[in-house]
């Protein structure tokens, strides 16, 4: 990565070894090795164009626990919501705090906030992407069933931004993927070219049980992403639904993940999150612990 400030945008501009390091910083956070106050003094701005729960308390509560503080910016109550641009928003911010996190929908406005803030800026979400939430999800994978090398990951539903994630996650960590989406909700085509140009297999299909079948990891998410204003996706989402029935096929040892909020009853069943191969609970918990090792990297 070039010098400047070390922000953390997306899983694709990073070397592997940054991320084992980062993954690691938040291993030991969780088992109370990490170092105790990297973020002493510290504030972190986060704006939400979008809404959140886990994103928010999960930065927040880490952010405190590392001894910094946090600011909390809804964007329609800042000058954003009245014209005032990123970069001019960028710049004023980066003279008050020490990073910033945004969740936005354009990940223009991303990549425009980390050119102009001079301090490093974390994407907390955007219409592409949600690195924070995969590195969670990898970090997951490895405490429950070791090293996601060798392993086949199912992605089934949307192809949406946590699908590009994992795209990217795949490149990195040495998992095959394969993605059963409808032919109108297919992944980024770029994210899955880097994979594939980094080794990853990336298998692409329609059909839900040929994608499952005997992955050690099957995940899915809403079937409407916030911001999307597409009526009629229910309809051909129907048959992506994870259910008891798709569980079966996959390997004895599958673990079941969601970013959450679930659907229940749309694209998870009852059964499945709360099941004997669901994970989601550590998963969501494991977003703190891998954000304070994404925080102490960019602070440090
Ligand atoms: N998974 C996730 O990012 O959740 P929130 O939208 O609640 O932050
Ligand atoms: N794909 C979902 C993820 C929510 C955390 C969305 O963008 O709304």
């Amino acid at each position: 990565m070039s010098s400047g400030p070390k922000h953390f945008l997306d899983l694709d501009l990073f070397d592997t070894q940054t991320l084992r390091h980062i993954l690691d910083l938040g291993a030991a956070f969780k088992r109370g090795a990490g170092n105790p106050a990297p973020a002493a003094g510290k504030i972190l701005a986060m704006i939400f164009e979008k809404p959140s729960t886990r994103t928010r308390v999960s930065f927040e509560s880490g952010m405190k626990q590392m001894g910094g503080d946090v600011i909390m910016m809804a964007a329609g109550d800042t000058q954003l919501g009245r014209g005032e641009t990123i970069a001019d928003t960028a710049r004023v911010l980066g003279r008050f705090v020490d990073a910033i996190m945004i969740r936005t929908d354009d990940p223009a406005k991303l990549t425009e906030m980390a050119a102009h803030a001079g301090v490093p800026v974390i994407n907390g979400l955007t219409d592409s992407s949600h690195p924070c939430q995969v590195m969670a999800d990898v970090m997951t994978f490895e405490e429950h069933r070791g090293s996601l090398a060798g392993k086949t990951v199912a992605w089934i539903g949307d192809g949406n931004n946590v699908a590009a994630s994992w795209l990217h996650a795949a490149g990195h960590f040495g998992c095959a993927i394969r993605l059963a989406c409808p032919a109108s909700l297919m992944p980024s085509a770029t994210a899955v070219a880097w994979a594939r140009a980094r080794g990853a297999t990336v298998e692409l299909t329609s059909d839900p049980a040929e994608a499952v079948a005997g992955a050690h990891l099957v995940m899915t998410d809403t079937w409407v992403s916030m911001g999307c204003k597409d009526a009629n996706r229910h309809q051909v989402l129907a048959p992506y639904q994870v259910n008891e029935a798709l569980m079966a096929k996959a390997d004895a040892s599958a673990l079941f993940m969601h970013c959450l909020p679930a659907h229940r009853g749309e694209e998870v069943t009852d059964a499945v999150m709360d099941g004997p191969q669901s994970v989601v609970w550590d998963e969501a918990e494991n977003r703190m612990h891998v954000q304070k090792g994404i925080l102490s990297w960019c602070l440090a």
